[in-house]
């Protein structure tokens, strides 16, 4: 068994890789981005990249690859399963619609008229997203059918730029006022050139438009429940809003103890991954107002280091609690030799 592994550091390729030498797996490093990376692959097993939602190189033909080498009967990771609907909470919508999950209530318009329509019959506030985007950068409360208006024009003409920089900053701005330190003020330095001159990921992204996405707004949220299942794992993070803010995501502020998760939560999720056949599957919960849970979104991908390293245990299938730090990284190397070692027999 080979394993081929497109590194990029500080994603999950770092522990990938120094799992592969701890355990003595044969792998070899490929580069994605190459003309002939089906050649590259020809000899091993299966392909691992964790490629991110923010590179428009990879967004333009990630899972094109992926479904590619599917088909030839290689084994990767992310599968198909697990990355058609990443960053796209368009996408997203329809997959938890139609396997009757728990989504908070999401519309998506793709005309000025239906949507205009539809906003001029709905109470305010409601939240506006992008359909991409994370740490909250793309998300807006609208309070107003006059807001909604103006975002639905955009939506229909010029768009919006799917990483933007005024966003950028002002989370950037967030995090000094949080940490009070240099690294935070280096940050917001960084933003502030960065207003004027566009980075080359900017420059190469695609514009968002021809579309309309708002969700209905569940209010006094101090937090939402981030739970990921990795096969029979299942680790869970309580991120707190940002002060002054209805977002969680991208806040820093967390919480990791066994009694904030509540086991049903656990369970839906576990069921919800084994209904995808996901690989890796965090699902973020927020309440309404009757305290029952809604999944404002999902993803494959999560950031890796002391963010989950410092979770203090994890729950297996029969949601019985193990004690203890680990590495979600080598669960998922467990899970994909196993599939391989499988198809192989
Ligand atoms: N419909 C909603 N009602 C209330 N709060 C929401 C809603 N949608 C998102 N949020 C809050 O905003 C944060 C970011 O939203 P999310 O859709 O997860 O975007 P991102 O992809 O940037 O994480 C969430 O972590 C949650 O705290
Ligand atoms: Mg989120």
């Amino acid at each position: 068994m080979k394993l081929a592994i497109h590194k990029r550091p500080g994603s999950f390729s770092d522990r990938w890789i120094e799992y592969c030498k701890l355990h003595s797996i044969d792998y070899k490093l490929v580069n994605c981005y190459a003309d002939d990376i089906i050649e590259q692959v020809k000899d091993c097993d299966g392909l691992m990249w964790h490629w991110h939602h923010a590179d428009p190189k990879a967004i333009l033909f990630a899972r094109q690859l992926t479904l590619s080498l599917e088909k030839s009967g290689k084994k990767v990771f992310p599968n198909s399963d697990t990355s058609w609907h990443f960053d796209d909470k368009v996408g997203q919508k329809y997959l938890l619609e139609a396997m009757e999950a728990p989504i908070v209530k999401s519309h998506v318009f793709y005309s000025k008229k239906d949507a205009v329509s539809w906003v001029s019959n709905t109470s305010f506030p409601i939240v506006f997203k992008l359909r991409g985007g994370a740490g909250s950068i793309n998300v807006r409360l609208v309070k107003s059918k006059a807001q909604a208006d103006r975002l639905i024009r955009r939506s229909f003409s010029r768009g919006f730029p799917a990483i933007d920089r005024y966003s950028m900053f002002k989370d950037r701005l967030y995090h000094l006022k949080r940490d009070r330190d240099l690294a935070a003020l280096f940050g917001v330095c960084k933003g502030f050139a960065r207003l004027f001159v566009k980075t080359s990921i900017e420059k190469e992204s695609h514009r968002e438009k021809g579309y309309v996405y708002f969700q209905e707004f569940l209010p006094k949220n101090d937090f939402d429940t981030r739970v990921i299942i990795i096969g029979e794992r299942a680790f869970a993070v309580r991120r707190y809003v940002r002060t002054g803010d209805f977002r969680a995501s991208g806040s820093g502020v967390k919480g990791y103890e066994r009694e904030l998760f509540d086991l049903e939560l656990i369970r839906e999720s576990f069921d919800l991954s084994k209904k995808l056949n996901t690989q890796s599957l965090a699902l973020d919960f927020i309440y309404d107002t009757e305290g029952e849970m809604y999944i404002v979104e999902i993803s494959y991908g999560f950031v890796t280091g002391p963010f989950y390293d410092d979770c203090p245990g994890h729950w297996n299938s029969d949601l019985e609690w193990i004690p203890g730090n680990f590495k979600a990284q080598y669960f998922m190397m467990e899970d994909f030799i196993t599939s391989i070692k499988q198809a192989s027999h």
